[in-house]
């Protein structure tokens, strides 16, 4: 008999959203004529952009010429995607990031897993409450982390708690920790980071010779040119951060599938002999070994999100969603929901006004108006009382569901 990596024995049976499809295909399956409108998983419903589609179908032209043809692409990405990324995502802003430090990938979600690929176990790892849970699911797979408590905490794990008490912004963990984990804009909670607070992170990582793993996945969705919408914008980040962003969000790619990491040179870790030993370089040669790339095509429809039209395209996509999280807030808050997030992230966080918990708010919001959202619980123990509603739907749909949720109440 082979062994297996028991790891995933310590994990809760199933990730959050294949449990929330399974709980709504049950309620399917007893009424099948219920009209379900899903405003639970963040994925978006609007069309790619032209200008992205017209740069695949030129790149899948070009692939079918013997002069334009493209085999296995640079591990770390075409340098021209690189470059534009470097230059507007970050030199643009201030940010001193060059295109060398850019690996473009097939999603946020593989980056920030795979990174564990190159980190020891013996790191002490901070992950807010609620949180994004492939931070946590995947240090369990990787072994990093102990058993699960009856509390749902697992050990080894320090939980930073993030509530309407302090305004879903975790205070700094009194103790030193290795790897820190920080999503903003927030999923779930919607909540934004000021420049001030990403300092205080960037000063105790320097400090502390912390890694903050830093999630940007909805910067796009910042509504406000002052707010940071990049970690890299704080002096020093570039000593103590990584960061991650995708294009799933930002314009329409999450069937498509284009991310980057951005790894700068300057982050360095120790190896078992105390010999320090640069990131970059190791997750180069991670990249080459497992890693073959995203397609040429699709790498020509994210630089077309940089193009003059591509951008016009995706503001607009953005203002829609972001409208769609504006009617939820308003709506709800009409009939006297307590509502966060939804003004720089798709995602409203809402606490239930009647003490229900997370899955009996639910579990209620599906039987009686057929609106799926996620349970705030499943992203962390204080996500207990809160349900996600992701603005990721037709502006009938969201209304609609509006109209039936606050019908009820
Ligand atoms: C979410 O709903 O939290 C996201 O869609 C998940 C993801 O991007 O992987």
């Amino acid at each position: 008999m082979i062994s297996i990596n028991s790891n995933y024995q310590k994990l809760k049976a199933n990730y959050l959203f294949p449990a929330i499809n399974e709980r709504v295909r049950n309620f399917v399956d007893t009424q099948p004529k219920a009209d379900i409108i899903r405003l639970g998983i963040g994925d978006v419903t609007k069309p790619l952009p032209a200008a992205c589609r017209s740069a695949m179908k030129a790149a899948i032209d070009e692939m079918g010429t013997v002069e334009g043809f493209h085999g296995y692409g640079p591990e770390q990405g075409y340098g021209w995607l690189r470059e534009t990324i470097a230059y507007h995502d970050f030199q643009s802003r201030g940010c001193d990031i060059s295109s060398d430090e850019i690996f473009i990938s097939d999603g946020s979600k593989c980056d920030c897993s795979n990174m564990l690929d190159i980190l020891s176990k013996n790191n002490s790892i901070a992950v807010t409450d609620p949180v994004y849970p492939v931070y946590v699911d995947s240090n369990v797979m990787a072994g990093h982390t102990g058993d699960i408590s009856s509390e749902g905490y697992y050990e080894g794990l320090t939980y930073l708690p993030i509530t309407a008490d302090n305004n879903f912004i975790a205070s700094l963990p009194k103790k030193k920790i290795d790897i820190i984990y920080l999503c903003f804009p927030n999923n779930p909670t919607g909540a934004i980071a000021t420049k001030s607070h990403l300092e205080e992170w960037v000063n105790y990582a320097l400090k502390h010779g912390s890694l903050i793993l830093f999630d940007a996945a909805y910067e796009a969705f910042i509504q406000n040119p002052d707010l940071p919408h990049s970690i890299f914008e704080i002096n020093g980040a570039q000593q103590c951060a990584i960061e991650f962003r995708s294009f799933s969000k930002t314009a329409g790619f999450t069937g498509t599938r284009c991310a980057f990491s951005v790894i700068p040179k300057d982050i360095t870790g120790i190896n078992h002999e105390g010999n320090k030993v640069k990131i970059w370089d190791l997750w180069m040669r991670r990249q080459s070994t497992k890693f073959n790339g995203v397609s040429y095509i699709v790498q020509r429809g994210a630089e077309a999100i940089y193009s003059a039209e591509g951008q016009k395209e995706i503001k607009q996509l953005i203002n829609f969603y972001m409208t769609n999280a504006a009617i939820i807030y308003k709506e709800l808050e009409k009939v006297g929901f307590n509502i966060y997030g939804g003004q720089h992230a798709p995602y409203v966080w809402v606490k239930n006004p009647v003490g229900q918990t997370s899955w009996d708010f639910f579990d209620h919001l599906l039987k009686q108006a057929n609106v799926v959202g996620t349970p705030g619980s499943g992203f962390g123990k204080a996500g207990e009382g809160y349900l996600r509603l992701s603005a990721f739907n037709s502006r009938i749909n969201v209304e609609t569901a509006m109209n039936r949720i606050t019908s009820m109440y």
